[in-house]
């Protein structure tokens, strides 16, 4: 099921240049329909695919794309270093070259593109927009419920130890104004898997950036499958836990903002 009525016939060039970042690892039959349906919501937004040398050839398709669509580039890395490290490098990659709006999406389908015109809108007013799927008008579709109350339960546990408001704190489904990214210290980001996500958002916090949540409607995958692992979970539970812990005994220093260039 997809939100096909494009949301907007809206514009977004007064919010400067735009880069929607789709990192991926094995998502060869996904990469050319998300990139068409990015293409066809937000088509001033320009793409990038991050690609962790994706063993069934994601990045040769990707390649292939990118023959055809100057806005479209590929950042090829050199094997799987998580979803956070794809992203710092996207979004390195993206302010080098001056854009001012950078996204977050994921390539399954998942975060629909036609939503995304929502987050623009948002971010009008904002320095982070959060797509949430735990505020009022947000849903998941075919999701088991196993992978929702880890979710909530990620959420939730996040919320209380970080003392954030914020409802949806592990989703990525996101757009950062590029003094948003700048200003939250990127370069001592040590996450790697989704916790990266929560991360990113208790900086955006801490550094006294107006962060949204935007309700979304986030599909499960119909092809392909997750990366979630045991791993991802424990290093989210442990960092998230040390987090808590370091900031009630004062020890979380200020973020560190980044130089443009
Ligand atoms: N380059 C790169 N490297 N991409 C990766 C890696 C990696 O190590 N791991 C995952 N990805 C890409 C996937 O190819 C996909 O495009 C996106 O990151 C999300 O991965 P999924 O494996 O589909 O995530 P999920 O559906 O289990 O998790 C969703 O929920 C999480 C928790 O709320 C995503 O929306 C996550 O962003 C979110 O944190
Ligand atoms: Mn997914």
């Amino acid at each position: 099921m997809t939100d096909s009525t494009a949301e907007a016939n809206e514009t977004f060039g007064d919010l400067g240049k735009i880069l929607v970042i789709i990192p991926t690892y094995n998502e060869i039959e996904n990469i050319p329909l998300i990139t068409a349906r990015v293409r066809a919501a937000v088509p001033e937004a320009h793409i990038l695919i991050a690609d962790d040398n994706s063993p069934d050839g994601t990045g040769q398709v990707a390649d292939g794309l990118a023959a055809e669509d100057p806005n479209l580039q590929v950042l090829h890395r050199k094997g799987k270093e998580g979803l956070g490290a794809a992203y710092l490098a996207g979004f390195r990659w993206g302010i080098d070259r001056g854009y001012d709006v950078l996204c977050e999406m994921d390539a399954d389908g998942s975060h629909q593109p036609e939503q995304l015109p929502r987050l623009l809108t948002a971010l009008r007013d904002a320095d982070l927009a959060l797509g949430s799927r735990w505020v009022p008008g947000g849903k998941v579709v075919n999701w088991p419920k196993t992978r929702e109350f880890i979710s909530r339960g990620g959420s939730l546990y996040s919320r209380v130890m970080l003392r954030m408001p914020l409802r949806d704190i592990t989703g990525g489904y996101r757009a950062f104004r590029k003094q948003t990214l700048l200003g939250l210290g990127m370069s001592d980001v040590a996450s790697q898997g989704y916790c990266f996500q929560v991360d990113l958002a208790w900086r955006a916090v801490r550094a006294g950036f107006r962060v949204v949540e935007v309700p979304i409607t986030f599909v499960e995958r119909e092809l392909g499958a997750s990366k979630m692992s045991r791993n991802i979970l424990v290093e989210a539970l442990f960092r998230v836990t040390g987090w808590g812990i370091s900031s009630r005994l004062g020890r979380i220093p200020d973020p560190v903002p980044d130089r443009e260039a």
